[in-house]
Formats: C-alpha cells, sequence, structure tokens
C-alpha cells in the first residue's frame, strides 16, 4: 500500500513549520559564548549529560546582522588579549569600526622574523598588509560573508621565530613567564595557592617555527614546564598555520593571548630592562601571579605545592657551580674559599648546603631543589633560571656573581619581578636594587677568572637569614 500524496493543506502546514524554525535559530544577536569557568569543566560531563543532539559549535555565525567586532581586553606592548581576533589567509584581522581605539598594530605584532641591531633591521621587522589589518565590520562582511569557523577557548599566539626560544631562560623566563603574567593581569587577586578564576589555556600556536624548535638545547627544560604548568595544552606550528592559510575560510579566536618578541622591544620597560616580560607588568597583577605556575611545576616534581613556603624552618642554601662548564668561571682558589665559607656557616648555623652542577642534575632534581631553596647562588648563567621555582619569603634571596664592573638584568630582573631579593657581586663588593649598575659586558665577563670574596658571600647570607628570621610573614 503506497502512501497518499500529501494535501495543500499538509504542505501549506510544513512550510509554516519551515519559515518558523528558521527565524527561531536565525541569531539576532551574533552568537558569543563567554569563556567557560573552571567550575563548569570540572567532572560530570559524562554522567549528566543532558539528552539533547546538538551541531558542535564550528562557527560563529551572524548571518545578516553586523560582524562581530574584536575587543581589546589588555595590551601591553608585545603582549595583547583580544576577544575575536579574525584570521584569514594567514593575516590577522581586527574587525572594529573604531579604528582609532586599537593600539597601534606594530606594538602587537611583526613580521615574525630573527632580531638583528641597528634601525634597518628594526624598520623591516614592522608588520604591513599582508600581517595584520584593521578592517571595518562592513568589510569584514564583503571579505567573510555570514560567518567565521570558531576555534574556541582561549589559544596563545606566539609569533617568534626560534632564534630566542631555544634556550631554557628565553623559552620559560621570558616566554612562558610574559604570557602568564599578562593572561594572568585579568585575576589581579590571584592568592599564594595560586588557585584562580581563569581558564587555563587550550591551545599555543607557534606560527613562526615548527614543532622541533621550541625546545631548548642544552636542558630540554622548555617542554617539561610547558607539560608541568598546562598538561591539557595542545600546539600547533608553521605548518599547521600555512594548513589554515591556504584554507580560504575565516577563523575567529574566542580569545587570544598574542605575544611578540620584536613588538615588545620599543616598550619603555623593555628599554629600561631588555626583558620582552617587562612590559607586561604594565598590567596589573598580583604579587602572587606567577604561584599557578610555580606551584604546578612543583608538584609535577613530586613535592608539595606548599615546599619552600615556611619562614621558620632549617634555610637551605644551593650554590651552583660552574665550574664544569669551561665560560663564565671563578678563580678556581675563589670557588674554593667560597665552598669553605659556606660550609662554616653550615657548621655555625645549621643550614642545609648544597653544592652543585645544575648539567649533572636531571630537570626534576634541578626543579626540586630550586622549590625548597632559601638562597640560591652562582655566576651569571643559566643555572640560575631555576630561580623561577623558589618561593618567596622575606628570606628568599638570589645571589649573582658577575666579573667586576659587569652586569646584565636578566636574573636581576625576573627575581625581583617575583618577589624575590636580588644581590650582585663583585669580588667582595655587592649591590641591590634600586642600587643597580647599567647592563656592561667588560672584558672578563664571558672568562674563567672571575674573582670573589667568599667570606663577603657568606656574611651576606647569615644576615638575609638571622637578622630576619623573625619577621612575620603575615
Ligand atoms: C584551591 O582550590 C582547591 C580546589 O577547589 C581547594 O581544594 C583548595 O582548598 C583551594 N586552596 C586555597 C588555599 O584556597
Amino acid at each position: 500500500m503506497g502512501l497518499s500524496p500529501p494535501t495543500a493543506r499538509e504542505i501549506l502546514l510544513l512550510c509554516f513549520l519551515l519559515v518558523g524554525t528558521t527565524f527561531l535559530f536565525l541569531p539576532n544577536e551574533p552568537r558569543y559564548m563567554p569563556t567557560r569557568m573552571p567550575s563548569e569543566h570540572a567532572g560530570h560531563k559524562h554522567t549528566t549529560t543532558r539528552d539533547v543532539r546538538q551541531p558542535y559549535q564550528t562557527r560563529l555565525t551572524w548571518g545578516r546582522s553586523r560582524v562581530p567586532q574584536t575587543k581589546i581586553i589588555a595590551h601591553a606592548p608585545g603582549w595583547t588579549i583580544l576577544d575575536r581576533l579574525y584570521i584569514y589567509r594567514g593575516v590577522l584581522l581586527i574587525v572594529s569600526d573604531a579604528p582609532q581605539k586599537v593600539p597601534a598594530l606594530e606594538a602587537m605584532y611583526s613580521k615574525g622574523v630573527d632580531i638583528e641591531l641597528g634601525e634597518e633591521a628594526e624598520l623591516s621587522r614592522l608588520p604591513d598588509e599582508d600581517d595584520i589589518r584593521v578592517i571595518s565590520t562592513a568589510e569584514a562582511k564583503a571579505l567573510f560573508g555570514n560567518g567565521a569557523h570558531l576555534v574556541d577557548g582561549l589559544t596563545f599566539l606566539v609569533n617568534d621565530p626560534p632564534q630566542y626560544i631555544r634556550h631554557y631562560y628565553h623559552g620559560v623566563a621570558e616566554l612562558i613567564f610574559g604570557l602568564w603574567r599578562a593572561y594572568s593581569s585579568l585575576d589581579p587577586t590571584i592568592p599564594a595557592s595560586g588557585n584562580t578564576t581563569l581558564p587555563a589555556p587550550n591551545r599555543l600556536w607557534f606560527n613562526r617555527l615548527d614543532a622541533f624548535r621550541w625546545r631548548d638545547l642544552n636542558s630540554e627544560m622548555n617542554p617539561w614546564v610547558m607539560r608541568a604548568a598546562f598538561p591539557g595544552l595542545t600546539m600547533e606550528f608553521l605548518d599547521d598555520w600555512d594548513d589554515r592559510g591556504e584554507m580560504d575560510v575565516p577563523f575567529v579566536l574566542e580569545r587570544v593571548l598574542l605575544a611578540d618578541r620584536s613588538a615588545a622591544m620599543p616598550g619603555l620597560n623593555y628599554q629600561r630592562f631588555q626583558r620582552t616580560a617587562a612590559t607586561a607588568f604594565g598590567l596589573p597583577g598580583s604579587a602572587y601571579w606567577w604561584s599557578t605556575i610555580r606551584n604546578n611545576v612543583v608538584k609535577f616534581a613530586g613535592l608539595g605545592a606548599d615546599e619552600g613556603w615556611g619562614t621558620m624552618g632549617q634555610p637551605v642554601i644551593t650554590y651552583v657551580s660552574r665550574q664544569s662548564w669551561g665560560r663564565r668561571m671563578l678563580i678556581p682558589a675563589d670557588h674554593d674559599r667560597l665552598v669553605m665559607e659556606l660550609r662554616k656557616i653550615e657548621q655555625v648555623y645549621g643550614y642545609e648546603l648544597h653544592v652543585v652542577e645544575a648539567e649533572k642534575m636531571s630537570r626534576l632534581e634541578q626543579i626540586q631543589l630550586a622549590a625548597r631553596t632559601t638562597i640560591l647562588m652562582g655566576v651569571h648563567g643559566n643555572g640560575l633560571t631555576n630561580l623561577l621555582w623558589m618561593w618567596p619569603t622575606r628570606r628568599a634571596t638570589v645571589i649573582e656573581f658577575f666579573y667586576p664592573g659587569g652586569f646584565a638584568h636578566d636574573y636581576e630582573w625576573t627575581a625581583r619581578a617575583l618577589g624575590l631579593t636580588h644581590y650582585g657581586f663583585w669580588g667582595s663588593e655587592f649591590f641591590t636594587s634600586p642600587n643597580i649598575p647599567t647592563p656592561s659586558y667588560p672584558e672578563g665577563f664571558q672568562g674563567n677568572s672571575i674573582p670573589l670574596d667568599g667570606a663577603a658571600v657568606a656574611r651576606l647570607c647569615v644576615q638575609r637569614l638571622e637578622l630576619e628570621e623573625d619577621v612575620d610573614e603575615g
């Protein structure tokens, strides 16, 4: 028995229904999903799934409405948080009908090429229309049509070539440091526990380098710290960026933190400290801004997050020696004297002393020791990068040995940005902020005859540990 053909009345009814549902689903407001809070992420997904079938949220659709505009959430030179940044054929597009409110494009983005000295090189790094543009909603509509493919959640987009990142210091103490300092400005009350209202980043895009070239060459700490801090973070690289660019389909990033070393360099705080992350310190931030990352890394290394928090317990002194390194070493007799003086105060005051060579320790051991360390010392160099895992109590101190007259901001600035006290040594002389010298690399800076007065260093340790012992941390 065949079905009877539909009557005219049935066809009419169907038409009404179709028209009705079309209106129902045509958004009059552009749809924008606010970034989810962590509590909504937590568990339960598999047990309380509502029995509703839905399409995957793959598109931001505006239909006949205006294209939703890009919103600048926070900005410092080289570090910019934007909602709804459009990317089309490899070009960043900021959709705005008020372009005068958009920060200078060269303070956000560059050509992402190697950084060479000189004005000509500087000019050659400036972005042009093939890199980033501001377009009106009308232009956007003509370009994109009625929607864009949605990349949801938070993306870190890092527009730097491999030049710097392949060093532990630059990868972690500059890039991850700066990314987190900029992002955590959206939760300026992060407490010591590191608990935050900010959702974890979903992904990291490196559009100027491949999967091999973000690892640091000597210590391979970059991957380790990245996985410890953000275990669920996925990455895309140059080839993926090119794939997306060739697709001739606009993508819209729900929220993005855009990082660009070259764009940070003209910033005032970069000019003062030569650290790209320094510009991000113009944004609001908690004194414990770094604790979210630090605590995750310390837990990854198998310790409690509160390792090193105590202020009354036995202090731990760690001297990171470079004496087998072959470059930037102390005069051997001065190294021996330093170790002897440290052993003396270990005896007298009952400190826990470690004289170590970073290259002979595993990554795990390096982080574990740094997390417990009260005073970290050594000749200017990568071994001091582990100061990132110390806890900023009032006693916590970094002591850095330079060839007399020499100075670089790397560890001095980083220590201070974390709330640690830093002293630089020139033989028997020492200095601390705000009375610090200007950066200088005199002959001997990289050499193996750096003089040091070990007794003066030991006296400073005692002063730091004994005089301030009873300060209440509150
Ligand atoms: C941090 O959050 C966790 C999970 O909600 C909670 O168990 C812990 O008590 C919080 N820590 C502090 C110090 O608030």
